[in-house]
């Protein structure tokens, strides 16, 4: 069983790779593989609203000058999908915006593609629009009939500078915990 993780922060070894990877070493603690993606800052364009993936039916978006087909393939192969993403103006960032547009409107165009795989999202943050952009992430996987697992609170974590969500104790606890439901939740949907 596999779990792909997308970055969505516009800087590596950030906050948000390190929950995203806090999340992946308990998954690979429990036996599952593991990928972890980064969106490199502005190299992903918003849905242009063509359509054309509900016409071409071929589970890509016709918009393919990027990496997004890359992206989806990744999350069709896998049994999981992780988003992380920074608190951008009380939001998730751009660059996670738009896998969100592009993957979750190819996925309606042919009939659901990440059904009932399991999906969560986590969040660094400096202080405020963490639960708002947490909510933003679960729509992604509640319109698509993937499965959410939960944790012992939010998955939110406080940081602003690079490696400062590491003293944020209950953040990370929260991430650890989140990994073993998903590893535990994963096992259970594939039998
Ligand atoms: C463009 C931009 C907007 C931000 N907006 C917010 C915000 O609305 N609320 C907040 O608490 N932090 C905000 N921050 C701070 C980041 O969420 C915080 O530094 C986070 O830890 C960054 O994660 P990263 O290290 O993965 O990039 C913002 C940062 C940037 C660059």
């Amino acid at each position: 069983m596999k779990v792909v993780a997308f970055n969505g922060s516009a800087r590596k070894k950030g906050n948000t790779e390190i929950l995203l990877n806090t999340v992946l070493d308990e998954l690979g603690k429990e036996g599952l593989e593991t990928e972890l993606v980064h969106l490199a800052a502005g190299s992903l364009q918003g849905c242009i609203a063509c359509y054309k993936c509900f016409e071409n039916k071929d589970q890509r978006c016709a918009v393919d000058k990027d990496a997004l087909n890359e992206h989806l393939q990744k999350m069709i192969a896998a049994d999981g999908v992780l988003l992380g993403s920074p608190v951008y103006f009380s939001d998730i960032s751009a660059g996670m915006k738009a896998l969100i547009e592009r993957c979750g409107m190819v996925s309606r165009a042919n009939g659901d593609l990440l059904k009932r795989k399991a999906g969560a999202g986590v969040v660094a943050v400096r202080r405020a629009g963490a639960n708002h952009a947490f909510s933003s992430l679960n729509y992604f996987f509640l319109i698509g009939q993937m499965i959410i697992p939960g944790s012992s609170y939010w998955n939110v974590a406080i940081g602003r500078d690079p490696g400062e969500v590491l003293n944020d104790e209950e953040g990370i606890q929260t991430m650890k915990t989140l990994g073993q439901n998903m590893a535990w939740l994963l096992k259970k949907i594939n039998g």
